[in-house]
């Protein structure tokens, strides 16, 4: 007989690249019709990083990995599964979780990618979560990483200014306390609205070198106004299902909440119309922008070692892009 077990949040890590690109560099350097304070007010982006050269998804995935393991006070030969998110793998195949196995010099474990957009990483720890709770993985290696400013066309100042780099991930570890950790995790998509949000190809993992440019024949394509009020309408749904949750678990409450981090404005509507308090709410979209599967852990990896979430409380992470796809964890850290 299978015995459940608790899925608890053993250790995080993240990786940034190391280059900073201001609002301003839009104008003076890429000539772009747009300013900072238009970017500043509208999105609540002041800076993000771009990736550098030699550095792809993969690879910075494989570092905020090593920095969760050793969170976790584990060793890669520990991980018994990694699950990677991401929509801009360095391949169609091999996938990037494989690369990200073979970096750490894990053991012949399985590693595999899900691609969910901007969700990918809550589906990712959906999936690495139950193979923790059914015994059948011990330690489980979690991972959002994407180079997204491989994607963007940057003639478009609708959406090039919107997007950076970054890799986050988390250790899953089985605990006998079943009321600990991960304790509720919601998955939603239509696929009927697939046309909002599309990258309709593959990163180059080698792009030239110098300033951004054109580095591929398809870019993604956003339609900004309809996914905005699309992420409103989805995140207020998933706080006020999570408040439901907490109260149905006899949880006092949610602590802190962690956004997917993509406009200051639609973080601000969703708390308007829900009545949660701004206080317990984690951004760092200011210095980032919005790096898909990889902003949630990012943001929790950080969270977690300001001081911003500590061991104890219960945090909310929600998600939501494109698919469309929308999603939440309640975790208990
Ligand atoms: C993209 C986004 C910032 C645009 O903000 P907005 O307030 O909705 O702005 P609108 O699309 O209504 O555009 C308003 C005007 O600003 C202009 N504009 C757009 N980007 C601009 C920029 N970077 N600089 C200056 N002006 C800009 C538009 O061209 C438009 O001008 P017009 O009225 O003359 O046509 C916002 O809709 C958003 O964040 N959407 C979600 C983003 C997304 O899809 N993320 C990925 C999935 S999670």
């Amino acid at each position: 007989m299978t015995q459940l077990l608790g899925v608890a949040l053993r250790g995080t890590g993240s990786c940034l690249p190391a280059r900073v690109v201001p609002n301003d560099e839009f104008t003076d350097v890429l000539n772009l019709d747009t300013s900072d304070e238009w970017i500043r007010t509208r999105t609540g982006i002041r800076e993000r990083r771009f990736a550098g050269l030699g550095e792809t998804s993969a690879s910075l995935g494989a570092i905020a990995a090593r920095n969760a393991v050793e969170s976790a006070g584990l060793t890669p030969h520990d991980i018994d599964l990694i699950v990677c998110a991401s929509v801009t793998p360095d391949l169609m195949s091999p996938a990037n979780a494989n690369l990200i196995q073979a970096a750490l010099g894990c053991r012949q474990i399985p590693s595999f990618d899900v691609l969910a957009a901007c969700s990918g990483f809550l589906y990712a720890l959906s999936v690495g979560s139950q193979f923790v709770r059914t015994g059948a993985a011990k330690h489980v290696l979690v991972i959002g990483t994407e180079v997204l400013t491989r994607t963007i066309d940057f003639t478009d100042r609708n959406s090039c200014i919107l997007f950076g780099d970054g890799a986050g991930a988390v250790v899953l570890s089985g605990t006998p306390v079943l009321n600990a950790g991960v304790r509720t995790i919601r998955l939603y998509s239509d696929g009927s609205r697939q046309e909002l949000i599309q990258v309709p190809s593959r990163v180059t993992p080698n792009p030239p070198p110098g300033p951004p440019q054109l580095q591929r024949l398809d870019y993604m394509r956003i339609s900004g106004r309809e996914v905005f009020r699309f992420a409103v309408t989805r995140m207020v749904e998933l706080i006020e299902q999570a408040e439901a949750d907490t109260r149905e678990l006899g949880l006092s409450g949610i602590d802190v909440l962690i956004p997917h981090q993509v406009n200051q404005r639609i973080i601000d509507a969703a708390l308007e119309s829900s009545g949660f308090p701004k206080e317990k709410v984690v951004v760092n979209l200011d210095r980032y922008g919005n790096t898909s599967a990889a902003s949630v852990p990012i943001a929790l990896d950080e969270a977690l070692r300001t001081g911003r979430c500590k061991p104890g409380d219960t945090v909310l992470l929600v998600a939501f892009g494109g698919g469309l796809t929308w999603s939440s964890a309640l975790v208990t850290l």
